[in-house]
């Protein structure tokens, strides 16, 4: 059985912020991304606002007919969001305000206290909590005795790796990691730069069961859909002057 396969939707949200528009809508992107077969809507909703907003949370709470992961900061205020918004499941994340985007996993190992009690205050509220780690036997331990539900292994490394031989070193420690999690009974997902054309080797890794992917799938989207945008704002005009 092949993963399933989490859309997030956060950069039709940065189209949209980028003009302070109302459209594009992301939360009509994730109702074409459920139609089209994906089996989860991912979204971010970052400290400072700067793509997803509270109210695309609370619109998706209500449309989103797969599962609902949000993947948040394990801070007081994103909890109490999660607490009264109850997605199917959380993702903790780290978040540094200066970042372009999620560049590491989060440090399940030396903020354990924390995030052991940020894990049980959402597990009490029936949400799944997933963490999202780099892939590392130290946190994956660590997750585990936080009593998280399912571990994310963070890919951007695999992604980054320019030579073929790191790119090999990085899957092969991707994989020692799925197994090890699946080992401890953790469920297992993984994303952050998966693209057409670096996905598969990942995709094939019989122990994850979730991919998460944003960014090449949004970016392809710009693209597929251009030529048709084009040509229906040249029917418009053509309609203009008969
Ligand atoms: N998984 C997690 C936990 C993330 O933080 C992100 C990025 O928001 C993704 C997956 C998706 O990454 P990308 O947009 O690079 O596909």
């Amino acid at each position: 059985m092949s993963a399933r396969l989490g859309v997030n939707v956060d950069h039709v949200a940065t189209l949209r912020q980028a003009r302070r528009a109302t459209y594009p809508d992301p939360v009509t992107a994730a109702a074409l991304a459920e139609l089209a077969g994906a089996d989860q809507i991912t979204i971010h909703l970052r400290e400072d606002r700067r793509h997803i907003q509270d109210r695309d949370l609370l619109v998706l709470r209500k449309t989103v007919s797969t599962r609902l992961n949000l993947e948040m900061a394990a801070a007081q205020e994103m909890v109490k969001i999660a607490y009264e918004v109850k997605p199917e499941m959380v993702t903790l994340v780290p978040e540094r305000r200066e970042e372009l985007t999620t560049e590491g996993g989060l440090d399940a190992v030396g903020g354990r206290d924390q995030v052991r009690r940020v894990v049980k205050t959402l597990r009490d509220a029936d949400i799944e909590v997933s963490l999202f780690i780099d892939a590392d036997l130290d946190q994956v331990k660590a997750a585990h005795r936080a009593e998280a539900n399912t571990v994310e292994f963070h890919t951007g490394r695999y992604c980054d790796a320019r030579l073929a031989s790191d790119r090999r070193k990085e899957l092969a420690r991707l994989v020692d990691a799925c197994k090890a999690a699946a080992k401890l009974g953790l469920q297992v997902a993984a994303g952050h730069g998966l693209n057409y054309q670096n996905v598969l080797p990942v995709a094939a890794i019989g122990e994850i069961e979730e991919l998460n992917i944003g960014h090449a799938i949004v970016a392809r989207g710009v693209l597929v859909g251009l030529e048709r945008a084009v040509r229906e704002m040249k029917e418009l005009l053509a309609r203009a002057r008969p």
